[in-house]
Formats: C-alpha cells, structure tokens, sequence
C-alpha cells in the first residue's frame, strides 16, 4: 500500500467518526478500538505501506487517535466512567530543585556568614574603577589583560572611567571599604562575573565569591585560619589549605590557594593527580588598595580572597564535568542529576 491511500484511509474514518452522534463511550470502544475495531485494523495496517513513506503517515493517525478520544469524551454517556478509573492515583508533577551553582552559593554564604562575615552585593556592570583601577592596575597596566573583558560602548567618566562587565568580585573591595566608611570589614561578595571567553571549562557567564577582611592587626595567620576553616567546611573534615607565592597588583604578598583532594586526602588519585586541587588567588590587601577605599595602611591590615564557584563546586562533587558550559545550557537531563 502507498503512504496516499493509507492516509486516504485515515482522513474517511475521521469524517465517519465525526458523523457518529449516536453511540455510547463504551460502543465507540468497541467499534474502533476492539480487537477487531476499525482504527485497530488501521493501524496494524501501517507496516504494509513502503517503509519509506511510513513516517508521513503517523501524524495523521495519531491526529485520528485524538479524535476519538475527543468523541469518547463526547458521547456523553455514564458509561464514559468506563474509561476513567477514578481510584487510580494522580500524576504527581515534577518537582524541581534548586540550580547546583544556587545550592553551592547558599552553601558558601552560611559558611562565612557563620564566622562573622556579610554577604555583600554590587553591580555586576561596573566602572574601570572600582574593577581595575582602585586595585591598583592603572590605566594600560599590562596585568588588566588577564581579565578578558567586555567593554560597554559609552562615552566614558573622566574619574570612574568606562563601563565594564564585572571580570572578578574584587570590585567589591572598595565598595565595601566605601559602604561601611571604616574598619571593621568582613566581607564575602558573590556574584556573577563575565569574561571573553568560552571553551569545555570557562563559560562567559561565572560566578565568583571574594573574601575581604580589614581591621586593625590582621595577618597572613587569620587568611590561613579562614582558609582552612573553609575547605573543612565545604568539603568535609581534614581538608587543608595550601598557599603558593604568587603576584595579584591588589595584594601583597599574593598567594594561589589551593586545596588538598577530599578523595584520597591529598596522597594524590586520579581526579587530583598531585594531591591538591588550586582554585583561586589570595593575598595581604595592597597598601594602595586600602588607599583607594579611604582607610589608612598604617593604621588598618586586611587580607582578601576570591575565586570561581563553579570549579570549586565541581570539585566538591568529585564531578569530572567535560564540558562545564552543560551547568548553563538549561538541560534538565544533565541538571536534574544534582
Ligand atoms: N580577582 C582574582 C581573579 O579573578 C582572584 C583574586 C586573587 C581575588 C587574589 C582576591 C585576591 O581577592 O586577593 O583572578
């Protein structure tokens, strides 16, 4: 049989079925869906057309399968209940949950909060300023190239300078300083941050949490305390913090944190390969940092942190993601694993 005359076929039944006003749910069923009702028939038939033509055939039959659902409901009769089973349970919905990334936020603001920090939150477009130049990177200073960043086209303040998508959380410093006027500060700032770049591990879209402490006698002991008090807490009892030398225009001394693998408690395994997984930069606030936000580096110390949620999040999990732009593509096959 051709695909035409099965569709042929199928578009009389439905006009027969639409002239059928007399029957009773039950004598439809019977009729049409009965071993030997005509739409079974029909669509048994459906293997005898040329394979290649089969696939255009099965929307009008399922558009046929509706229509007598639709005439079912019509007949209007008490037999209907014959095609309700009123004592089955109802479809639950499907309930969703939080995204991975939100459950890791929540969890690392409780964290610092429960030390005496204050989740803190600024604009995610900010001036040159308050993302470059007020930590310590002028104008064309060679590390702002690290920070791929997208420029938003306005003309620009002759102070703040341009507009920008905020490249790391360290905006948040001087705001903070800025906001609270004077030490003490305990700060903890999470937020999205955007650079020019996109492959299987950076998306152009991240999030980022960035600590900051200031007070009066602060050293590089109380940024170790906070450190390790952090990896025990996010990722479980034992965890240590490692610090490494490094160079960050907004501190110094700079270190790169990293942390020893909660897998194989740092012995080295396959996820970790060395035993300790680096995940961001931290370091003793730039005395012209502290200048830039109005408090006195004789006077006050501070210590700062910061670095991405997703890598830290992912880690935590022992996920070994090959493509982190999935955490974004709104797959909830992928999504609703977490
Ligand atoms: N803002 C840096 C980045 O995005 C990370 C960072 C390094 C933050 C050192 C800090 C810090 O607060 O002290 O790469």
């Amino acid at each position: 049989m051709t695909g035409t005359t099965y569709i042929q076929q199928i578009e009389l039944m439905q006009r027969t079925l639409r002239a059928e006003t007399g029957l009773s749910a039950n004598e439809l069923q019977q009729k049409y869906l009965g071993v030997n009702g005509a739409f079974t028939l029909l669509a048994k038939q459906i293997t005898e057309i040329d394979p290649g033509d089969r696939k255009v055939a099965g929307q009008p039959l399922n558009n046929l399968k509706n229509a007598l659902a639709t005439a079912v409901a019509a007949a209007n009769n008490p037999s209907v209940k014959a095609w309700v089973d009123l004592s089955l349970p109802g479809r639950r919905p499907a309930v969703g949950h939080v995204h991975p990334i939100s459950q890791a936020m929540a969890e690392i603001t409780k964290i610092f909060t429960s030390i005496g920090f204050t989740r803190a939150r600024y604009p995610e477009i900010d001036w040159d300023w308050y993302v470059f130049e007020s930590l310590n990177m002028p104008p064309d200073h060679p590390a702002r190239d690290e920070w791929e960043t997208f420029f938003v086209a306005h003309a620009p303040d002759e102070k703040m300078g341009q507009m920008v998508l905020t490249t790391h959380t360290s905006n948040g410093q001087v705001r903070e300083m800025e906001r609270l006027g004077k030490p003490p500060i305990r700060m903890i700032n999470i937020a999205r941050c955007y650079r020019r770049q996109q492959d299987v591990t950076h998306t152009q879209m991240f999030h980022q949490f960035e600590g900051l402490v200031v007070d009066k006698g602060i050293t590089i002991q109380h940024l170790k305390g906070t450190l390790d008090y952090f990896a025990e807490q996010f990722y479980g009892p034992g965890t240590k913090s490692r610090i490494r030398p490094f160079h960050f225009q907004f501190t110094e001394p700079s270190f790169e944190v990293d942390f020893s693998c909660h897998l194989c408690g740092g012995t080295g395994c396959k996820f970790c390969k060395s035993g300790w997984h680096e995940v961001g930069g931290c370091g003793m606030v730039h005395p012209n940092v502290l200048r830039a936000g109005g408090i006195d580096p004789d006077v006050y110390t501070g210590f700062a942190f910061g670095w991405g949620i997703e890598r830290t999040y992912t880690l935590k999990e022992g996920l070994a993601i090959d493509d982190i732009r999935l955490l974004y593509s709104g797959d909830l096959q992928f999504l609703e694993q977490f």
